[in-house]
């Protein structure tokens, strides 16, 4: 039986290749640079990176049916304009919750105890030239809020518990929660009333800026912002502007705005920790990502309902 054509965009290691070379005949040419015929042969891309995945590609590929997400967060694919040529979505939801999560607890206690500083003291022999690196700050016992309370917030939130931490959390309406977890509408009311704010949010046009300008003031110059989630949700110039002034305490960030070249003033500030977009980036992790996108594709081809669909 000849094997059904589908187009790979992003990079996929020998993992994925191998379960997605033994079911398909695999095109991996820009999409624009297909023949009409074979893009008319093209009912399912593989789809990874944060490059938009346009109406303009989808009309391209006249006989699409499935973009199979690598990856949770879907906001670089026009969802709306997939569903009306009755394109299906799928994503990687689940399966990388707690590496996100273990990431930004990570993030949390390295920025508040200064790791990478702390480390660069002793090897570079200040610690025996000048004596003893700079009392910090405790974690344990804090207020953490999380900005967005889905899958990954509540693991964040769960792990914070472990660190005695009283949450708080903001979304678009009150979850089911322990009963002393405190919700707040108001983004920039849970801001001012914790030490942490920790981002957890979905990318894409409604939670874009949602890290405004207020709610970064909120946080405050004792406080620390941690995102994990997308640079899009943040006012990422009122970031920069507040951590240069001592506005903000301190950003622990793995996502940023423009990625992977972020702005460089990120690095040229104290009060950063900047991670390359890596908190699903294990190989546990990436593999069973791969997985779940291979079993969302032969679903589609079998007929079979689509395991973790987003439309
Ligand atoms: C990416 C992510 O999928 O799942 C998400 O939403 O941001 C990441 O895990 C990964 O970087 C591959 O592009």
């Amino acid at each position: 039986m000849t094997k059904p054509e589908i187009l790979l965009i992003g990079d996929y290691p020998d993992w994925d290749m191998e379960g997605l070379t033994a079911n398909y005949t695999c095109h991996q040419t820009p999409h624009e640079d297909l023949d009409a015929e074979t893009a008319a042969r093209i009912r399912c891309v593989a789809f990874k990176g944060h490059s938009l995945f346009t109406a303009e590609m989808m009309a391209d590929m006249p006989n699409l049916g499935l973009i199979a997400n690598f990856g949770v967060g879907y906001d670089v694919i026009d969802v709306a304009a997939a569903s009306s040529r009755g394109i299906k979505v799928t994503n990687t939801p689940g399966v990388l919750t707690d590496d996100v999560a273990d990431l930004a607890v990570g993030m949390l206690i390295a920025a508040t105890r200064r790791l990478l500083p702390a480390d660069a003291w002793v090897r570079s022999g200040d610690w025996a030239a000048k004596g003893n690196y700079p009392l910090l700050r405790t974690v344990t016992g804090k207020r953490a809020g999380i900005m967005g309370l889905g899958r990954i917030g509540r693991a964040i939130a769960e792990r914070l518990v472990a660190f005695k931490m009283d949450i708080h959390y903001h979304s678009r309406a009150p979850k089911d929660t322990p009963s002393d977890w405190t919700y707040h509408a108001d983004p920039v009311a849970m801001a001012g009333a914790v030490d942490y704010v920790i981002v957890a949010l979905s990318g894409g046009p409604e939670t874009a800026g949602i890290v405004s300008k207020e709610v970064i003031a909120a946080v405050g110059p004792e406080g620390m912002l941690v995102n994990v989630s997308r640079g899009s949700t943040v006012d990422e110039e009122a970031l920069i502007t507040a951590l240069q002034s001592g506005a903000l305490g301190f950003a622990a960030l793995d996502v940023f705005a423009v990625e992977p070249e972020c702005d460089p003033r990120f690095g040229t500030l104290e009060n950063t920790l900047l991670q390359p977009h890596q908190a699903s980036a294990t190989i546990e992790t990436r593999q069973a990502m791969g997985k779940l996108q291979l079993s969302n594709i032969q679903a589609f081809y079998a007929g079979t309902p689509l395991i973790t669909p987003v439309n």
